[in-house]
């Protein structure tokens, strides 16, 4: 019977077989479930001997590399926080293509990762999440079937390092992975996060992405998320954001004319983010987080709401 107490003992186990007693082990930590649940597993097997490293990309959502870093720190994780946000803005200058910042993203990513990771003496390994569903799509990616946004992953650097990979939750479907996060004491907020995507708000902002855009659009986006928490909303949609517009719109305040940006939010059910169905937020609930925005906010004078259910539309609108 699986259990994930079996599990542990038994990936613990096989972890020490397979990593010698000095080889130093590397992961890129994100914030999300996987990596987070790879680093906890890997942890308890080698212990420091884990380095986790864990890169702002200044495309994340607001305050979450310092609380997330400091939820790492407070698991007792050996793990190294990297504030590269302006070599990812300065990679991001002037693109508006998104798969062109998707790429630009992922290049910048592997750039600072490799660095850092090749600061780390007697590197052996390269842990990474991957969990069943990847091992699946990364298959079907490489058949004759097209992709139809790149997903960027670490991609090459296991090669350049001469590095060996070790995938921990390569057997596991994301229900699994949540349930051995929970044995492992993964905390609630990391446990139940939303999927967000690896470029961040880099695919949010549409059009050229600039910092003072960011931190608009981080506003906004912490203003809806904490009110989906606060009303006991965010458990029960599947993915929530706030997506910048590249438009302005006329606006009034007391009797001046404004011309300011438009926010787009958008929150889905659904159940592997394959398929989706618009969430049906109560009105009222719309109608509060509006009006916080566009008072709370300088620069955003409208907010709308996205009904368009996957397919024809995709969740992210880049
Ligand atoms: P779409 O927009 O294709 O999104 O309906 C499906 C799920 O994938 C996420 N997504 C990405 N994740 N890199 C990622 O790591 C990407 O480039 C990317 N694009 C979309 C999206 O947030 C949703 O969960």
């Amino acid at each position: 019977d699986w259990t994930p107490e079996h599990f542990v003992d038994g990936a613990v186990a096989a972890l020490q077989q397979t990593i010698g007693p000095d080889d130093q082990v590397i992961l890129g930590l994100s914030g999300g479930v996987d990596s987070s649940v790879a680093a906890l597993l890997l942890h308890r097997a080698i212990g420091p001997r884990l380095h986790g490293i864990f890169v702002n990309n200044g495309l994340l959502r607001k305050e979450e590399f310092e609380s997330v870093l400091h939820s790492y720190q407070g698991l007792g994780l050996n793990v190294t926080g990297v504030d590269a946000s302006e070599e990812f803005y300065a990679a991001l200058r002037g693109l508006t293509d998104p798969e062109h910042k998707r790429k630009a993203i992922g290049r910048t990513f592997i750039e600072v990762f490799d660095r850092e990771a090749h600061k780390v003496e007697g590197a052996k390994w390269l842990a990474q999440g991957t969990i069943y569903p990847d091992v699946i799509e990364s298959v079907s990616v490489k058949g004759p079937a097209v992709t139809i946004k790149s997903h960027h992953n670490v991609g090459g650097l296991p090669e350049r390092m001469h590095l060996k990979v070790v995938e921990p939750l390569r057997m596991l479907f994301k229900d699994e992975v949540r349930e051995v996060g929970d044995t492992l004491g993964l905390p609630h907020n990391i446990l139940h996060r939303h999927p967000f995507p690896g470029p961040g708000l880099g695919i949010r902002i549409l059009g050229d992405i600039t910092p003072e855009k960011v931190r608009l659009l981080q506003e906004a986006d912490a203003i809806f998320i904490d009110a989906l928490h606060r009303t006991g909303l965010y458990d029960k949609v599947w993915q929530a954001g706030t997506i910048l517009l590249p438009i302005q719109s006329v606006g009034v305040m007391g009797d001046e004319r404004t011309y300011e940006q438009v926010v787009a939010l958008r929150a889905v059910t659904s159940v592997d983010g394959m398929t989706a169905d618009w969430a049906h937020l109560p009105y009222e609930f719309l109608a509060d987080v509006s009006n916080r925005i566009i008072n709370q906010v300088r620069g955003i004078n409208r907010v709308v709401y996205d009904i368009s259910s996957k397919p024809p539309a995709t969740i992210e609108w880049e």
